[in-house]
């Protein structure tokens, strides 16, 4: 197969500095930039070429060897961030069937109840699960969301996060919500969906790389992994697995995308329960 032709614009990115940006991305991410990205690249960096004043992909490259924070600050440009409100909702009926109410009994018996969205992009993810543990009974799920229950919501870009921590959505999403819910958790202000105080409640932010360590101890009752696994290559795939294993209860849940498989020693850790829902064995 021929190289992927140089992008055309203001800047020259040759092939050279493509993989370095390339190597750099995956070292610190996990995230593969196939050669056919190198437009993806030019167009993601570009802006900060030149907000930067600098004269090229040349100099851009150079600083990006010897900063780190114009390192990360390129790699937050080279994510992809799509997401929406129950994205996958096959996801969120089955938490709803088989999951919820053991882990409402838990809460009740003073036990602590803990989720992760840990690719968690600008929130919706975890809001939504926030919203299916809550349910649509305001007096419940309030008594629900005083009792030890956190949502973990984690991602590797900090401009995404700081959207899901201010929980406030265009008013146009509120389409992918179902009704009983936006009646329940969330509040209209202008042209915003604003995400109410029992959600926030529950709801923890904070930034993590999956390739690095894991401050969490304890264990989790859910994890979703979606749509980020994607990315990677097959060995930070199985070792992510791996860490999701260790860190998994016995008969907790593992949701993930729908294009993506759990594969790698931990395999046998995991028993398929449903369509990318996959139960932690004991
Ligand atoms: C396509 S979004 C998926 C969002 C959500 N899970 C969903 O399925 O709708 C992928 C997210 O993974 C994050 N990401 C990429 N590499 C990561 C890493 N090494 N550690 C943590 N998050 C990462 C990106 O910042 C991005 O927000």
């Amino acid at each position: 197969m021929s190289a992927a032709p140089a992008p055309v614009g203001e800047f020259t990115l040759d092939a050279a500095d493509f993989t370095t940006i390339a190597r750099m991305t995956h070292a610190h991410s996990g995230i593969v930039l196939a050669d056919g990205k190198r437009q993806l690249v030019y167009s993601r960096l570009a802006k900060i070429v030149r907000r930067r004043g600098m004269s090229g992909f040349a100099d851009y490259v150079e600083l990006l060897r010897n900063d780190a924070d114009a390192r990360r600050e390129a790699i937050f440009a080279l994510t992809t961030n799509h997401t929406k409100f129950f994205r996958e909702d096959h996801h969120f009926a089955h938490f709803t069937t088989h999951v919820r109410a053991g882990l409402i009994a838990q809460a009740e018996r003073g036990r602590p109840v803990r989720l992760w969205s840990s690719a968690s992009s600008s929130g919706e993810e975890p809001y939504s699960l926030a919203m299916t543990l809550l349910g649509d009974d305001k007096a419940a799920g309030t008594r629900l969301a005083s009792r030890d229950v956190a949502i973990l919501a984690t991602d590797l870009a900090p401009h995404v996060l700081a959207t899901a921590s201010a929980g406030r959505y265009p008013v146009a999403m509120a389409r992918d919500i179902p009704e009983r819910y936006r009646r329940t958790w969330m509040s209209k202000e202008a042209d915003e969906l604003v995400m109410g105080p029992e959600l926030k409640r529950v709801l923890a932010y904070r930034r993590l790389n999956l390739l690095e360590s894991w401050p969490m101890k304890g264990r989790f009752d859910v994890v979703f992994c979606r749509n980020v696994m994607i990315y990677f290559d097959e060995p930070t795939k199985a070792r992510l697995i791996e860490r999701f294993a260790e860190l998994m209860a016995p008969g907790s849940f593992l949701y993930i995308g729908h294009s993506e498989r759990v594969i790698g020693p931990a395999t046998s850790a995991f028993e398929p329960v449903g369509q990318t829902i996959y139960r932690r064995t004991a």
